[in-house]
């Protein structure tokens, strides 16, 4: 372990088996009540909120889809900005979703087998999720799947490049710019990725990055 650390500058990461999906779920019922570091709210002005609902725009009245979104904090906004659309808060933890608010379209399932049909949504996003799915090739086909064609999508994770700054669960993974870009540009166009701060007015530290794309 401690030379595939060295090597890779992280963690091997495992195999999604049933044992490790039960794991991860049980690991995030539990996390709910933790509302210090899983909070239900978030400040609007954060650039991370900002940057998702001004990619998406004006929905309409189309839908939505928060994956991962645990307790549902840039699902209420997204939704505060489009009231005629319908989001769906998607999550593996069931405690996370009961925080969610409930004019969100309230949905468990796993990232890995979305419950909707080809094209049924107008865009996706995830925020500090796909780090969770383990097979994120999967994770990132079946988000595009689900978006019709011209639909938007978002992800925001932490960077494989700043690996080791906290602790995390064994089976979480951060991503360099390349692979989410491989991975989205497998299924859609115009991808980009760019360092994302938390305030405006704070310069990108490169613990988070920001990938957009458009289907
Ligand atoms: C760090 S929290 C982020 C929550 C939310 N996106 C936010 O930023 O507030 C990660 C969330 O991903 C969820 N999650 C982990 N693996 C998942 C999977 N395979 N499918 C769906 N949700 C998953 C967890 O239950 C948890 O709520």
């Amino acid at each position: 372990m401690k030379l595939f650390q060295r090597i890779f500058g992280r963690k091997p990461v495992p195999q999604m088996t049933p044992d490790l999906a039960s794991e991860i779920r049980r690991s995030f019922e539990e996390a709910a009540s933790d509302e210090e570091h899983f909070p239900s709210t978030i400040d609007p002005r954060i650039l991370h909120v900002r940057t998702i609902v001004e990619f998406l725009g004006d929905l309409g009245s189309g839908r939505a889809l928060d994956l991962g979104c645990g307790k549902g904090r840039f699902a209420r906004i997204v939704k505060e900005h489009n009231p005629r659309a319908a989001v769906v808060a998607m999550d593996l933890a069931v405690a996370m979703l009961e925080c969610a608010d409930t004019n969100l379209e309230r949905v468990a399932a796993s990232m890995l087998a979305l419950p909707f049909p080809d094209g049924a949504l107008d865009a996706a996003y995830a925020t500090e999720s796909l780090e969770h799915a383990v097979d994120t090739a999967r994770a990132v086909a079946e988000m595009c799947r689900v978006v019709k064609p011209g639909g938007k999508l978002v992800v925001i994770d932490k960077n494989a490049a700043h690996w080791g700054r906290f602790e995390t669960p064994q089976w979480e993974k951060w991503f360099h710019e390349e692979e989410l870009k491989g991975l989205l540009g497998w299924h859609c166009r115009h991808v980009e990725c760019r360092p994302i701060s938390y305030w405006e007015d704070v310069e990108p530290d490169g613990l988070f990055l920001c990938w957009t794309a458009v289907k």
